[in-house]
């Protein structure tokens, strides 16, 4: 079964609530209707102004009916979320005036039904950016417990049976943290390793990567890996993980058994940790463009509750597939 296709029949069995803050943008709409009609929701709320919705419904010919509508600017529970986003922010000076006028905009309105459990679940980003995004999720969803920073993975189904898990991996940080400290880079890489259990269904193997095998060069910027990996092996000593590795010491096993031969994971790596967010994105986009491979995400992880981001380019697919994966995590 295909990945988006198991994270569908995983959601299905859930039935979990799902809020699309981003009720008036068109592919948005369309993805709530087939979200419903494929059942990988129990129920689906969208945000935005009732009449506006029913116009724009009409335009697109779909039906509404069966879908929760939302209206951030006059639903009764914004004074009690107003409340609760002024002690949340209150330590950086924010007013409870302003709270509940901030608590309107439809970003911070949907991540406060999840933070609060009136949604189980939040998909945005047809619209909005992955900025803004994440500052709503950052802000009022918050992380789990016991981590610091937040990130994201992809899933990336590539035609490379042989390599990888049967050819898919994770790729990690590609949308997120643009310059990750080694304790960031580290909390990836943790991160990204239950993500491959999760959505792999196998034992990660956990490659840091960069431009250099194991000290076969030198700087900063190795230097920033290498501590990563000390800082892994502190914090997950039962993780099968390694670094520095060149990708094809990480992936490559006649490559990994040359450069790296006393690595567990040289040549067997199925998690790819890349070193910042310059490589991490062009690098998802190269294999996702010339090896036409399927990329899935970015899926956000760490986040207390589930919480998605969207490419603005995304098509409705992509939302009902970005939703299955965000309500499978639904607890
Ligand atoms: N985890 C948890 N909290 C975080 C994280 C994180 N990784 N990063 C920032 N925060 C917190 C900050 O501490 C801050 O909290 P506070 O307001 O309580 O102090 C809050 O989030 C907002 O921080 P800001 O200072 O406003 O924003 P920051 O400068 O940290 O930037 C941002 C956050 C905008 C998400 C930045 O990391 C970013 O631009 N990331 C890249 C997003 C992107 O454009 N990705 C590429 C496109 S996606 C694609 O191609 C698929």
């Amino acid at each position: 079964m295909s990945f988006s296709q198991t994270m569908k029949e995983k959601a299905i069995a859930l039935q979990k609530t799902l809020v699309l803050p981003e009720g008036l943008e068109k592919r948005t709409m369309m993805a709530a209707r087939k979200v419903l009609d494929e059942k990988i929701a129990g129920k689906v709320i969208l945000l935005g102004e009732e009449k506006e919705m029913v116009s724009l419904a009409g335009e697109l010919n779909v039906d509404l009916s069966g879908i929760t509508i939302v209206d951030p600017q006059t639903d009764s529970r914004i004074s009690q979320y107003g409340k609760e986003y002024y002690e949340l922010r209150k330590h950086k000076g924010m007013t409870e005036e302003q709270a509940v006028k901030d608590i309107t905009s439809p970003l911070r309105f949907g991540a406060m039904m999840v933070r609060l459990g009136d949604a189980d679940a939040m998909v945005a980003g047809a619209q909005n950016t992955t900025g803004d995004v994440l500052r709503a999720s950052f802000q009022i969803i918050k992380t789990k417990e016991g981590i610091k920073s937040a990130s994201s993975c992809f899933v990336m189904e590539t035609p490379a049976s042989d390599l990888g898990a049967d050819g898919s991996f994770i790729f990690s940080d590609c949308a997120t943290i643009p310059n990750p400290t080694s304790e960031q880079l580290a909390e990836i890489a943790i991160a990204s390793a239950q993500s491959c259990q999760t959505y792999l269904d196998t034992t990660p193997a956990v490659a840091l990567l960069s431009y250099s095998t194991k000290g076969s060069a030198s700087g900063p910027l190795v230097d920033k890996v290498t501590e990563a990996l000390a800082i892994v092996k502190e914090k997950a000593p039962q993780l099968l993980v390694d670094g520095e590795l060149q990708l094809d010491a990480a992936i490559i096993d006649s490559v990994g058994s040359s450069k790296a031969p006393s690595s567990p994971v040289a040549g067997k790596a199925n998690t790819l940790i890349f070193p910042d967010l310059q490589a991490g994105n062009i690098g998802y986009k190269l294999v996702q463009r010339l090896a036409k491979a399927q990329a899935y995400g970015p899926i956000l992880q760490g986040f207390a509750k589930p919480v998605s981001d969207l490419s603005r380019g995304c098509s409705v697919e992509d939302i009902v597939v970005t939703s299955a994966i965000t309500l499978s995590q639904a607890k």
